[in-house]
């Protein structure tokens, strides 16, 4: 299947088995968020890896029952960074300079125009850090469209209740979606039936 095809073959799954996603798989969907786009490239958000079932059952009714939670292979929560720190951009440009083998001062300039990031409010920053956020969320959708694995993107959820369970205010983080991943039950979900619903080509885009 080509790119197409694979996004035809694709929906928000409302109901998964419980077969699991092999590691290969998981690891090429990982690293396709991993090569996701962002602003600037810092990509101010960490991205929770769930397997571990007993969490994931108390995760479930701060997700508002939603059965993705519980029945899918794995579930990714997308956080953001709370705060855009100082630290963290020496840190950005530090693994800049360590990766591509040169020097801190000659980012000086690049420095000089992240430097503006902290002194916004942390309101801009976390709006601005969760926009970030859903590239990679769809990136990774796009990723498991290829490798045959279902997924669902999801914001039905309490992002409070999430951050509380997952203990996030201490790790510096703040929840803004999840994405599950794993394998359709085609027969508890009626939606994996469903057409395709989009615009069609001449209302979504304009030609100049
Ligand atoms: C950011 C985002 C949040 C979503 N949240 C939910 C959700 O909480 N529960 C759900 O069942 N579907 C959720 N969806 C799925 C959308 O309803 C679905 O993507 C849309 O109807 C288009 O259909 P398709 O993705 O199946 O092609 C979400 C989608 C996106 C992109």
């Amino acid at each position: 299947m080509n790119l197409i095809e694979r996004l035809n073959w694709r929906y928000a799954t409302k109901r998964y088995t419980n077969v699991k996603v092999p590691p290969e798989k998981l690891q090429r969907i990982l690293e396709a968020v991993q090569l996701s786009a962002s602003s600037f490239g810092l990509q101010p958000y960490k991205v929770l890896v769930i397997e571990n079932e007993e969490l994931r059952k108390k995760l479930l009714p701060a997700a508002y029952n939603q059965p993705q939670i519980t029945e899918a292979s794995h579930i990714l929560v997308f956080a953001v960074w709370e705060n855009i720190t100082s630290e963290k951009i020496d840190q950005y440009i530090q693994r800049i300079a360590d990766v591509r083998g040169i020097t801190v001062e000659s980012l000086a300039d690049f420095k000089g125009r992240l430097a503006s990031l902290p002194a916004r409010p942390a309101e801009q920053n976390l709006n601005w850090a969760a926009r970030q956020t859903y590239i990679a969320l769809g990136t990774g959708l796009v990723a498991a469209a290829l490798e045959g694995i279902d997924a669902s993107p999801m914001e039905g959820f309490n992002p409070a209740e999430f951050d509380e369970i997952l203990n996030l205010k201490e790790k510096g983080l703040k929840t803004v979606s999840i994405m599950a991943l794993g394998y359709r039950d085609a027969e508890k979900d009626p939606v994996s039936k469903f057409k395709k619903v989009r615009w069609p080509k001449e209302q979504l885009f304009i030609h100049f």
